[in-house]
Formats: structure tokens, C-alpha cells, sequence
């Protein structure tokens, strides 16, 4: 490695190199499929649902980001979504393509980091996140709008569910700059209303609210301290 910042990109590469790499951590957090954790379940999240049950979405072309084991691109699939399922991590990629096979659906598992996508401008009429977005660093984080902007065609749909700062299943509340003082995302990032409003104030905001709490087992996925976000690219 060169070690000299000549790039944007070198410079993202550097501050990336302080941090946990992602890919070897996740492929070690799918390793053992029964150690209890929520979003094991093989459920779609409330707040998708529910964007259908309103009649936010019509079906078309998602892309999703961090999908791990897959069970939201299951049920976009399942709806009649052409579905893009990007994740890092093999192990999770696995375990997704079986619960598809199991259900007898299609879905395109791309093995990449969603920074290294190649994506046509404007290629998706949606693009979700359910618990990615709060385990990128920030100075990733201008990058990651990015994706979602050229990812999504005009007017298309984008929404989010990640960690409520100071939440039960993590949410850390400290600064950015601490971040890279720790060389640590303590878990994950929380955010709030104001945060996330703030972070995505490019696109139009629909809807930001706390996620529903369902107790499994249930045929919807929902835990205290998880804010969700649907917002519209303008
Ligand atoms: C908390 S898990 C959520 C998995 C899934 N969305 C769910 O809710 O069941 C976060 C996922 O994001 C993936 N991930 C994190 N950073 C990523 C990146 N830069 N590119 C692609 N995937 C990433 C991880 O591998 C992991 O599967």
C-alpha cells in the first residue's frame, strides 16, 4: 500500500483503515445462524409493510443495501419486486440464497461493499436499508447518499431503519469526531429524528417515526429504538 493521498478515494481509504474491517466481522456474526439474535427471523420489517398497506409503493425495481440473510428482499420478491440484494458478507449471502431457494423466489444477491456497486443512474424505484447505514463511518456517509441518489430514478423511494440513539441494541451517541478518536463506531450509530432529517435533507421526507415493537414469533419484524425513515428523491 502506497500510503499517500493523491485521491478523495485514498483519503476515504485511509480513514476506512482505522476502523473494524467489515467484511471478516460479519462473516464471523453469520457464522452461527442460532445465537438468538433478532433480525434472524425470517420477517419483514413492520415499516415496510406498512408502506404498502398506505399504498406508498408500487412495485418496480429495489435495490437493497446490507441485506444479510435477506428477509425483506424475500418479501419485496414475494410482492412482485424485480429485487437487487446487495450485501458484504458471503456467510449472510448463503444463508439468503437458501431462503429463497426455500421459497421458491428469485432474487439477484450481489457480493459486494455497496461502494464498490456499479450502478446505472437512475436504475431503482426503491432502495431500503434496514440496519446498514448505522454501521457506515461517517466520512462514508456523503458516499452513501450518493449511491442512493444515482441508484434511485426521479421521484423514486428511499427509506431506512437503523439504530435510535442510546437504544437497546446499540446506538452510540458519540460525536463523529469521536469516532476516529476511538477508532470505533461503538457498535453502531444512533440517530435522531433531527439527525436523520438532516443527514437525508436532500430528498423529500415522507415519513420518519420509531419503529413498531412486535413480539416474535409474528409475520412482522419490529424492536424498540429503531428509527425508521421514507423519504423521496426530488
Ligand atoms: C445489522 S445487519 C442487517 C441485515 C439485514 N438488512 C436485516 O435487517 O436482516 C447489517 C448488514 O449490513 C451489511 N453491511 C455493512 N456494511 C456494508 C457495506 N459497506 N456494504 C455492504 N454490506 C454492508 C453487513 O454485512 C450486514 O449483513
Amino acid at each position: 500500500m502506497k500510503e499517500t493521498i493523491y485521491h478523495y478515494e485514498d483519503l476515504l481509504n485511509m480513514l476506512d483503515s482505522l476502523l473494524r474491517e467489515p467484511t471478516h466481522f460479519w462473516d464471523s456474526f453469520y457464522s452461527d445462524r442460532e445465537k438468538g439474535i433478532p433480525f434472524f427471523v425470517n420477517v419483514p420489517d413492520e415499516n415496510l409493510v406498512s408502506y404498502f398497506d398506505r399504498n406508498f409503493l408500487n412495485v418496480g425495481k429495489v435495490l437493497e443495501l446490507g441485506c444479510g440473510p435477506g428477509r425483506n428482499a424475500i418479501y419485496l420478491a414475494q410482492k412482485g419486486w424485480t429485487v437487487d440484494a446487495v450485501d458484504l458478507s458471503k456467510e449472510s449471502l448463503k444463508w439468503a440464497e437458501e431462503r429463497a431457494i426455500e421459497n421458491n423466489i428469485h432474487i439477484n444477491f450481489i457480493h459486494k461493499n455497496i461502494f464498490d456497486l456499479e450502478i446505472e443512474e437512475g436504475t431503482y424505484d426503491f432502495v431500503y436499508d434496514s440496519g446498514c447505514f448505522h454501521h457506515i463511518a461517517p466520512h462514508r456517509r456523503m458516499s452513501y447518499i450518493n449511491v442512493v441518489k444515482k441508484a434511485l430514478k426521479p421521484n423514486g423511494y428511499f427509506a431506512i431503519t437503523c439504530f435510535y440513539e442510546g437504544g437497546l441494541f446499540g446506538g452510540s451517541d458519540i460525536s463523529d469526531w469521536e469516532v476516529y478518536r476511538l477508532r470505533s463506531l461503538k457498535g453502531g450509530l444512533g440517530y435522531t429524528d433531527e439527525k436523520l432529517r438532516t443527514v437525508f435533507r436532500e430528498f423529500r421526507e415522507i415519513e420518519i417515526r420509531k419503529m413498531k415493537v412486535f413480539n416474535q414469533p409474528n409475520h412482522v419484524f419490529g424492536v424498540p429504538d429503531f428509527l425508521t425513515g421514507l423519504f423521496q428523491k426530488e
